[in-house]
Protein backbone atom coordinates (compact mmCIF):
# COMPACT_ATOMS: atom_id res chain seq x y z
CA UNK A 1 0.00 0.00 0.00
CA UNK A 2 1.03 3.29 -0.98
CA UNK A 3 1.11 6.18 1.84
CA UNK A 4 1.44 9.58 0.74
CA UNK A 5 2.61 11.46 4.01
CA UNK A 6 3.05 15.62 2.54
CA UNK A 7 5.77 15.47 0.79
CA UNK A 8 7.40 12.29 1.66
CA UNK A 9 6.47 8.76 0.06
CA UNK A 10 6.59 5.60 2.08
CA UNK A 11 5.88 1.80 0.78
CA UNK A 12 4.57 -0.51 2.78
CA UNK A 13 5.05 -4.49 2.50
CA UNK A 14 4.45 -7.90 4.19
CA UNK A 15 5.85 -11.19 2.59
CA UNK A 16 3.99 -14.38 3.61
CA UNK A 17 4.83 -17.82 3.29
CA UNK A 18 4.26 -21.24 4.38
CA UNK A 19 5.55 -24.59 3.27
CA UNK A 20 4.83 -28.13 4.62
CA UNK A 21 7.50 -31.00 5.33
CA UNK A 22 6.21 -34.12 4.78
CA UNK A 23 7.85 -37.84 5.52
CA UNK A 24 7.54 -40.33 3.59
CA UNK A 25 8.55 -43.91 3.66
CA UNK A 26 10.83 -44.64 1.06
CA UNK A 27 11.61 -43.30 -2.68
CA UNK A 28 8.70 -45.89 -4.09
CA UNK A 29 6.29 -43.95 -1.72
CA UNK A 30 3.13 -43.29 -4.21
CA UNK A 31 2.60 -40.21 -1.54
CA UNK A 32 6.09 -39.05 -2.81
CA UNK A 33 4.96 -39.33 -6.67
CA UNK A 34 1.75 -37.29 -5.57
CA UNK A 35 3.82 -35.05 -4.12
CA UNK A 36 5.72 -34.37 -7.49
CA UNK A 37 2.99 -34.21 -9.52
CA UNK A 38 1.67 -31.45 -6.87
CA UNK A 39 4.53 -29.75 -6.63
CA UNK A 40 6.44 -30.53 -10.21
CA UNK A 41 3.74 -31.53 -12.48
CA UNK A 42 4.64 -30.35 -16.19
CA UNK A 43 6.45 -27.23 -14.76
CA UNK A 44 10.00 -25.98 -16.33
CA UNK A 45 12.22 -28.21 -13.78
CA UNK A 46 15.82 -28.88 -12.95
CA UNK A 47 17.00 -31.21 -10.85
CA UNK A 48 20.29 -30.57 -8.71
CA UNK A 49 21.73 -33.41 -7.51
CA UNK A 50 25.30 -34.71 -6.15
CA UNK A 51 27.59 -37.74 -7.91
CA UNK A 52 27.23 -40.16 -5.04
CA UNK A 53 23.64 -39.15 -4.42
CA UNK A 54 22.72 -39.28 -8.43
CA UNK A 55 24.84 -42.99 -8.39
CA UNK A 56 23.05 -44.17 -5.80
CA UNK A 57 19.46 -42.91 -6.35
CA UNK A 58 19.32 -41.14 -9.60
CA UNK A 59 17.85 -43.45 -11.52
CA UNK A 60 14.99 -44.70 -9.17
CA UNK A 61 14.05 -41.11 -8.03
CA UNK A 62 14.00 -40.59 -12.24
CA UNK A 63 11.38 -43.19 -12.50
CA UNK A 64 9.33 -41.51 -9.32
CA UNK A 65 9.68 -38.20 -11.56
CA UNK A 66 8.34 -40.39 -15.02
CA UNK A 67 5.73 -41.98 -12.95
CA UNK A 68 4.07 -38.44 -11.81
CA UNK A 69 4.91 -37.07 -15.28
CA UNK A 70 7.02 -34.73 -14.49
CA UNK A 71 10.43 -33.93 -16.99
CA UNK A 72 12.85 -32.22 -15.13
CA UNK A 73 16.58 -31.42 -16.52
CA UNK A 74 19.20 -32.66 -14.57
CA UNK A 75 22.59 -31.29 -13.12
CA UNK A 76 25.13 -33.56 -11.53
CA UNK A 77 27.09 -31.02 -9.61
CA UNK A 78 29.96 -32.01 -6.83
CA UNK A 79 28.64 -30.29 -4.21
CA UNK A 80 31.00 -30.66 -1.32
CA UNK A 81 31.65 -27.77 0.92
CA UNK A 82 35.27 -26.66 -0.46
CA UNK A 83 32.66 -26.09 -3.73
CA UNK A 84 30.08 -24.13 -1.71
CA UNK A 85 31.22 -21.27 -3.57
CA UNK A 86 29.25 -18.59 -5.97
CA UNK A 87 30.94 -20.32 -8.84
CA UNK A 88 29.09 -23.12 -8.14
CA UNK A 89 25.56 -21.03 -7.98
CA UNK A 90 26.06 -19.31 -11.26
CA UNK A 91 26.88 -23.33 -13.02
CA UNK A 92 23.14 -23.83 -11.35
CA UNK A 93 21.86 -20.72 -13.23
CA UNK A 94 23.25 -21.60 -16.05
CA UNK A 95 21.87 -25.02 -16.20
CA UNK A 96 18.36 -23.52 -15.21
CA UNK A 97 18.33 -20.98 -18.43
CA UNK A 98 19.72 -24.29 -20.69
CA UNK A 99 16.83 -25.86 -19.13
CA UNK A 100 14.22 -23.05 -20.05
CA UNK A 101 13.64 -22.62 -17.02
CA UNK A 102 10.37 -19.80 -16.31
CA UNK A 103 9.07 -17.86 -14.07
CA UNK A 104 7.00 -20.63 -13.16
CA UNK A 105 9.81 -22.73 -12.70
CA UNK A 106 11.20 -25.08 -10.32
CA UNK A 107 14.70 -25.85 -9.00
CA UNK A 108 14.80 -29.02 -6.75
CA UNK A 109 17.83 -29.78 -4.70
CA UNK A 110 18.44 -33.79 -3.72
CA UNK A 111 21.12 -34.35 -1.63
CA UNK A 112 22.97 -32.51 1.92
CA UNK A 113 22.86 -29.64 2.90
CA UNK A 114 25.54 -27.90 0.84
CA UNK A 115 23.51 -29.18 -2.37
CA UNK A 116 20.15 -27.54 -0.71
CA UNK A 117 22.27 -24.21 0.35
CA UNK A 118 23.63 -23.45 -3.19
CA UNK A 119 20.24 -24.24 -4.43
CA UNK A 120 18.07 -21.88 -2.63
CA UNK A 121 21.11 -19.23 -3.62
CA UNK A 122 20.34 -19.79 -7.39
CA UNK A 123 16.81 -19.98 -7.09
CA UNK A 124 16.57 -16.42 -4.77
CA UNK A 125 19.05 -15.04 -7.68
CA UNK A 126 17.54 -16.64 -11.05
CA UNK A 127 14.57 -14.07 -12.75
CA UNK A 128 15.02 -12.31 -8.80
CA UNK A 129 13.55 -15.77 -7.35
CA UNK A 130 11.91 -18.37 -8.52
CA UNK A 131 10.68 -21.77 -6.45
CA UNK A 132 12.57 -24.49 -5.39
CA UNK A 133 11.80 -27.92 -3.76
CA UNK A 134 14.02 -30.11 -1.44
CA UNK A 135 14.41 -33.72 -1.14
CA UNK A 136 17.52 -33.61 1.33
CA UNK A 137 19.28 -36.69 1.56
CA UNK A 138 21.32 -36.63 4.75
CA UNK A 139 20.46 -36.53 8.25
CA UNK A 140 21.79 -32.53 8.82
CA UNK A 141 19.94 -31.83 5.58
CA UNK A 142 16.70 -33.53 7.05
CA UNK A 143 16.56 -32.18 10.04
CA UNK A 144 18.03 -28.82 9.82
CA UNK A 145 19.44 -27.47 6.36
CA UNK A 146 16.48 -28.58 3.86
CA UNK A 147 14.09 -27.23 6.40
CA UNK A 148 15.34 -24.15 7.02
CA UNK A 149 14.98 -20.49 4.85
CA UNK A 150 18.49 -19.96 4.22
CA UNK A 151 20.67 -20.37 1.40
CA UNK A 152 24.12 -19.53 1.02
CA UNK A 153 28.03 -20.25 0.18
CA UNK A 154 31.26 -19.54 1.51
CA UNK A 155 33.28 -16.07 0.51
CA UNK A 156 36.53 -15.33 1.02
CA UNK A 157 37.83 -16.41 4.95
CA UNK A 158 33.89 -16.50 6.11
CA UNK A 159 31.32 -19.17 5.71
CA UNK A 160 28.13 -18.73 4.64
CA UNK A 161 29.20 -14.98 3.52
CA UNK A 162 26.89 -14.87 1.06
CA UNK A 163 23.90 -15.56 1.46
CA UNK A 164 19.70 -15.37 1.22
CA UNK A 165 16.40 -16.11 2.87
CA UNK A 166 14.70 -17.70 0.62
CA UNK A 167 11.97 -20.51 2.02
CA UNK A 168 11.28 -23.32 0.09
CA UNK A 169 7.74 -24.12 -1.95
CA UNK A 170 7.71 -27.60 -0.11
CA UNK A 171 10.20 -30.13 1.49
CA UNK A 172 9.89 -34.01 1.26
CA UNK A 173 11.92 -36.20 3.61
CA UNK A 174 12.44 -39.77 2.86
CA UNK A 175 14.32 -41.41 6.27
CA UNK A 176 15.59 -44.40 4.00
CA UNK A 177 18.06 -41.84 2.06
CA UNK A 178 19.98 -42.36 5.75
CA UNK A 179 20.73 -45.75 4.67
CA UNK A 180 23.58 -45.00 2.84
CA UNK A 181 24.63 -41.99 4.88
CA UNK A 182 27.09 -44.04 6.62
CA UNK A 183 28.70 -43.17 10.13
CA UNK A 184 30.69 -40.01 9.94
CA UNK A 185 27.19 -38.50 8.11
CA UNK A 186 24.67 -39.67 11.02
CA UNK A 187 27.40 -38.39 13.97
CA UNK A 188 27.35 -35.26 12.08
CA UNK A 189 23.53 -35.12 12.10
CA UNK A 190 23.10 -35.81 15.38
CA UNK A 191 25.18 -32.63 16.48
CA UNK A 192 22.47 -30.49 15.13
CA UNK A 193 19.50 -33.09 16.38
CA UNK A 194 21.40 -32.30 20.14
CA UNK A 195 21.91 -28.98 19.52
CA UNK A 196 17.89 -28.43 19.08
CA UNK A 197 17.38 -30.70 21.71
CA UNK A 198 19.45 -29.25 24.53
CA UNK A 199 17.30 -25.50 23.70
CA UNK A 200 13.94 -26.70 22.86
CA UNK A 201 12.93 -29.81 23.21
CA UNK A 202 14.04 -31.41 26.69
CA UNK A 203 12.22 -34.96 26.03
CA UNK A 204 14.33 -35.33 22.77
CA UNK A 205 17.28 -34.46 24.25
CA UNK A 206 15.85 -37.71 26.75
CA UNK A 207 15.18 -39.73 24.43
CA UNK A 208 19.02 -39.02 22.41
CA UNK A 209 20.23 -39.69 26.17
CA UNK A 210 18.52 -42.91 26.57
CA UNK A 211 19.91 -44.48 23.76
CA UNK A 212 23.08 -46.40 24.54
CA UNK A 213 26.17 -45.06 22.62
CA UNK A 214 25.72 -46.23 18.68
CA UNK A 215 22.25 -47.10 18.80
CA UNK A 216 20.46 -44.25 17.22
CA UNK A 217 23.28 -44.60 14.38
CA UNK A 218 22.04 -47.91 14.18
CA UNK A 219 18.51 -46.62 14.44
CA UNK A 220 19.23 -44.01 11.13
CA UNK A 221 20.82 -46.37 8.99
CA UNK A 222 18.43 -49.16 9.18
CA UNK A 223 15.31 -46.91 8.63
CA UNK A 224 14.27 -48.01 12.21
CA UNK A 225 10.45 -46.17 13.30
CA UNK A 226 12.59 -44.92 16.22
CA UNK A 227 14.66 -42.60 14.16
CA UNK A 228 12.23 -41.23 12.32
CA UNK A 229 10.44 -40.34 15.20
CA UNK A 230 13.69 -38.60 16.48
CA UNK A 231 14.08 -37.08 12.74
CA UNK A 232 10.03 -36.05 12.63
CA UNK A 233 10.32 -34.05 16.43
CA UNK A 234 13.79 -32.45 15.50
CA UNK A 235 11.80 -31.20 12.26
CA UNK A 236 9.24 -29.95 14.59
CA UNK A 237 10.97 -28.08 16.97
CA UNK A 238 13.43 -26.64 14.42
CA UNK A 239 10.25 -25.41 12.81
CA UNK A 240 8.95 -24.02 16.03
CA UNK A 241 12.41 -21.81 16.42
CA UNK A 242 12.05 -20.72 12.88
CA UNK A 243 8.87 -19.59 12.93
CA UNK A 244 9.73 -17.01 15.85
CA UNK A 245 12.32 -14.93 13.95
CA UNK A 246 12.15 -16.51 10.25
CA UNK A 247 14.14 -13.66 8.33
CA UNK A 248 16.31 -12.59 11.76
CA UNK A 249 14.83 -9.09 11.57
CA UNK A 250 13.17 -8.67 15.06
CA UNK A 251 16.61 -9.28 16.53
CA UNK A 252 20.08 -11.64 16.64
CA UNK A 253 19.14 -13.78 20.27
CA UNK A 254 18.49 -17.22 18.22
CA UNK A 255 18.05 -20.74 19.89
CA UNK A 256 19.22 -22.08 17.13
CA UNK A 257 22.52 -20.19 16.99
CA UNK A 258 23.81 -22.70 19.55
CA UNK A 259 27.06 -24.17 18.51
CA UNK A 260 27.24 -21.99 15.40
CA UNK A 261 29.19 -19.37 17.19
CA UNK A 262 32.77 -20.84 16.94
CA UNK A 263 31.54 -23.41 14.74
CA UNK A 264 31.94 -21.34 11.41
CA UNK A 265 35.23 -20.17 11.57
CA UNK A 266 36.59 -23.67 13.28
CA UNK A 267 35.42 -24.93 9.71
CA UNK A 268 36.75 -22.08 7.59
CA UNK A 269 40.09 -22.65 9.65
CA UNK A 270 40.70 -26.20 8.33
CA UNK A 271 39.75 -25.29 4.51
CA UNK A 272 36.64 -26.79 5.10
CA UNK A 273 37.96 -29.94 6.05
CA UNK A 274 36.34 -30.24 9.63
CA UNK A 275 32.83 -31.20 8.63
CA UNK A 276 29.64 -28.54 9.76
CA UNK A 277 28.39 -31.02 12.56
CA UNK A 278 31.85 -31.73 14.29
CA UNK A 279 32.38 -28.75 14.04
CA UNK A 280 28.99 -27.91 15.72
CA UNK A 281 29.70 -30.44 18.23
CA UNK A 282 32.83 -29.23 19.53
CA UNK A 283 31.23 -25.59 19.79
CA UNK A 284 28.50 -27.23 22.12
CA UNK A 285 30.94 -29.01 24.10
CA UNK A 286 32.87 -25.19 24.52
CA UNK A 287 29.08 -23.28 25.31
CA UNK A 288 28.32 -25.93 27.72
CA UNK A 289 31.68 -25.60 29.86
CA UNK A 290 31.42 -21.82 29.15
CA UNK A 291 27.93 -21.37 30.76
CA UNK A 292 28.90 -23.78 33.44
CA UNK A 293 32.04 -21.49 33.85
CA UNK A 294 29.83 -18.83 34.09
CA UNK A 295 27.15 -19.96 37.01
CA UNK A 296 24.42 -19.95 34.26
CA UNK A 297 24.24 -23.98 34.18
CA UNK A 298 24.77 -26.21 36.73
CA UNK A 299 27.75 -29.43 36.57
CA UNK A 300 24.71 -32.16 36.55
CA UNK A 301 23.18 -30.42 33.27
CA UNK A 302 26.74 -29.53 31.57
CA UNK A 303 27.67 -33.38 32.10
CA UNK A 304 24.26 -34.58 30.05
CA UNK A 305 25.37 -32.42 27.22
CA UNK A 306 28.69 -33.56 27.16
CA UNK A 307 27.64 -37.46 28.10
CA UNK A 308 25.01 -36.71 24.55
CA UNK A 309 27.81 -35.35 22.26
CA UNK A 310 30.34 -38.38 23.49
CA UNK A 311 27.85 -41.52 23.55
CA UNK A 312 27.25 -40.13 19.54
CA UNK A 313 31.14 -40.43 19.06
CA UNK A 314 31.12 -36.72 18.45
CA UNK A 315 34.88 -34.94 18.95
CA UNK A 316 34.64 -31.91 21.63
CA UNK A 317 38.43 -30.36 20.58
CA UNK A 318 39.79 -29.57 18.10
CA UNK A 319 43.46 -28.49 17.75
CA UNK A 320 43.44 -25.17 16.26
CA UNK A 321 41.11 -23.98 19.55
CA UNK A 322 42.93 -21.22 21.49
CA UNK A 323 41.98 -17.55 23.50
CA UNK A 324 42.80 -15.95 20.42
CA UNK A 325 40.90 -18.08 18.05
CA UNK A 326 37.97 -17.79 20.47
CA UNK A 327 38.36 -13.92 20.91
CA UNK A 328 38.38 -13.41 16.82
CA UNK A 329 35.58 -15.63 17.01
CA UNK A 330 33.62 -13.53 19.14
CA UNK A 331 34.15 -10.78 17.38
CA UNK A 332 33.25 -12.53 13.83
CA UNK A 333 30.03 -12.98 15.73
CA UNK A 334 29.02 -9.79 16.82
CA UNK A 335 29.86 -8.17 13.50
CA UNK A 336 27.39 -11.09 11.83
CA UNK A 337 24.73 -10.40 14.86
CA UNK A 338 24.25 -6.84 15.11
CA UNK A 339 27.41 -5.80 17.42
CA UNK A 340 27.01 -8.12 19.99
CA UNK A 341 27.94 -11.92 20.22
CA UNK A 342 24.66 -13.04 20.71
CA UNK A 343 26.44 -16.72 22.01
CA UNK A 344 23.38 -19.04 22.85
CA UNK A 345 24.22 -20.76 26.09
CA UNK A 346 22.47 -23.53 27.99
CA UNK A 347 20.99 -22.55 31.49
CA UNK A 348 19.26 -26.04 31.69
CA UNK A 349 18.31 -28.64 29.14
CA UNK A 350 15.32 -26.64 27.42
CA UNK A 351 16.66 -23.03 28.37
CA UNK A 352 19.15 -20.36 26.96
CA UNK A 353 20.54 -17.06 27.65
CA UNK A 354 22.60 -15.24 25.37
CA UNK A 355 26.75 -14.13 25.90
CA UNK A 356 26.43 -10.71 24.73
CA UNK A 357 30.62 -9.09 25.22
CA UNK A 358 33.61 -10.72 25.53
CA UNK A 359 34.25 -9.13 28.69
CA UNK A 360 31.56 -11.40 30.21
CA UNK A 361 33.93 -14.07 30.30
CA UNK A 362 37.65 -13.65 31.62
CA UNK A 363 41.02 -14.89 29.54
CA UNK A 364 41.27 -17.43 32.28
CA UNK A 365 37.94 -18.83 32.38
CA UNK A 366 38.63 -19.19 28.22
CA UNK A 367 42.04 -20.87 29.11
CA UNK A 368 40.67 -23.42 31.66
CA UNK A 369 37.52 -24.20 29.57
CA UNK A 370 40.37 -24.92 26.92
CA UNK A 371 42.07 -27.28 28.88
CA UNK A 372 39.26 -29.40 29.90
CA UNK A 373 37.87 -29.83 26.34
CA UNK A 374 41.84 -31.12 25.31
CA UNK A 375 41.37 -33.04 28.61
CA UNK A 376 38.18 -34.65 27.76
CA UNK A 377 38.58 -35.86 24.47
CA UNK A 378 42.24 -37.34 25.95
CA UNK A 379 39.80 -39.27 28.95
CA UNK A 380 37.78 -40.36 26.05
CA UNK A 381 40.25 -41.80 23.62
CA UNK A 382 41.54 -43.95 26.56
CA UNK A 383 38.14 -44.80 27.63
CA UNK A 384 38.15 -43.20 30.90
CA UNK A 385 34.87 -40.76 30.42
CA UNK A 386 32.71 -41.05 32.77
CA UNK A 387 29.13 -40.25 30.81
CA UNK A 388 25.99 -39.47 33.22
CA UNK A 389 23.32 -41.92 33.97
CA UNK A 390 20.72 -41.98 31.57
CA UNK A 391 17.36 -39.68 31.81
CA UNK A 392 14.42 -41.86 31.36
CA UNK A 393 11.87 -40.56 28.19
CA UNK A 394 8.47 -40.08 27.36
CA UNK A 395 7.25 -41.51 24.69
CA UNK A 396 6.58 -38.99 21.37
CA UNK A 397 3.06 -39.70 19.40
CA UNK A 398 4.27 -39.15 16.09
CA UNK A 399 3.77 -36.36 13.48
CA UNK A 400 4.32 -36.92 9.87
CA UNK A 401 3.55 -33.51 8.30
CA UNK A 402 4.01 -30.61 10.11
CA UNK A 403 3.71 -27.17 8.49
CA UNK A 404 5.52 -23.85 8.60
CA UNK A 405 4.20 -20.09 8.25
CA UNK A 406 6.93 -17.92 7.68
CA UNK A 407 5.52 -13.71 7.69
CA UNK A 408 7.79 -11.38 7.50
CA UNK A 409 5.90 -8.11 9.33
CA UNK A 410 5.65 -4.49 7.81
N1 LIG B 1 20.84 -23.39 5.36
C1 LIG B 1 20.79 -23.85 6.58
O1 LIG B 1 19.90 -23.45 7.36
C2 LIG B 1 21.78 -24.87 7.05
C3 LIG B 1 21.58 -25.52 8.29
C4 LIG B 1 22.49 -26.50 8.67
C5 LIG B 1 23.58 -26.81 7.84
N2 LIG B 1 23.74 -26.14 6.66
C6 LIG B 1 24.86 -26.45 5.78
O2 LIG B 1 24.78 -27.82 5.39
C7 LIG B 1 26.08 -28.25 5.03
C8 LIG B 1 26.33 -29.64 5.57
O3 LIG B 1 25.38 -30.49 4.99
P1 LIG B 1 25.57 -32.08 4.96
O4 LIG B 1 25.94 -32.55 6.29
O5 LIG B 1 24.37 -32.61 4.32
O6 LIG B 1 26.87 -32.30 4.06
P2 LIG B 1 27.05 -32.32 2.48
O7 LIG B 1 25.98 -31.60 1.78
O8 LIG B 1 28.45 -31.88 2.25
O9 LIG B 1 26.91 -33.85 2.11
C9 LIG B 1 27.92 -34.73 2.51
C10 LIG B 1 28.19 -35.80 1.47
O10 LIG B 1 27.17 -36.79 1.55
C11 LIG B 1 26.83 -37.23 0.25
N3 LIG B 1 25.47 -37.74 0.35
C12 LIG B 1 24.33 -37.03 0.38
N4 LIG B 1 23.28 -37.84 0.56
C13 LIG B 1 23.76 -39.10 0.63
C14 LIG B 1 23.18 -40.36 0.81
N5 LIG B 1 21.86 -40.50 1.00
N6 LIG B 1 23.97 -41.45 0.83
C15 LIG B 1 25.31 -41.32 0.69
N7 LIG B 1 25.93 -40.15 0.52
C16 LIG B 1 25.15 -39.05 0.50
C17 LIG B 1 26.97 -35.98 -0.57
O11 LIG B 1 27.14 -36.32 -1.94
C18 LIG B 1 28.20 -35.34 0.02
O12 LIG B 1 29.36 -35.84 -0.58
C19 LIG B 1 27.05 -27.21 5.55
O13 LIG B 1 27.54 -26.44 4.47
C20 LIG B 1 26.21 -26.35 6.45
O14 LIG B 1 26.65 -25.02 6.50
C21 LIG B 1 22.86 -25.20 6.26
Amino acid sequence: MLHVIERALSLRSSYDHSFAVEVYEDISDPGLIGWIKRHVGERTALVVTTPTVNRLYGTHIQKSFDYAGAKPEWIVLKCSEEKKKLEYVERVCLAASHAGLDRRGVLISLGGGVCSDIVTMASSMLRRGISHLRIPTTLIGQIDAGVGIKGGVNFGAHKNYLGCYHPPEAVAIVPSFLATVGSNGIRQGLAEMIKVACTSDVILFEQLERARPGEIESWVSSGDRRARELIVRSISAILCELERNPFERSGYERALDFGHTLAHPLEASTNYKLHHGFAVAIDLAFSALLAQGLGWLDAGSCRRIIGALTSSALPLWHEHLSLDFIRDAFRASAKHRGGEINMTLPTSIGTYAFLKREQQCSPGLIESILRSLRQLESQRSDGDLDLPSRACATKFPGAFVTQIKVAELP
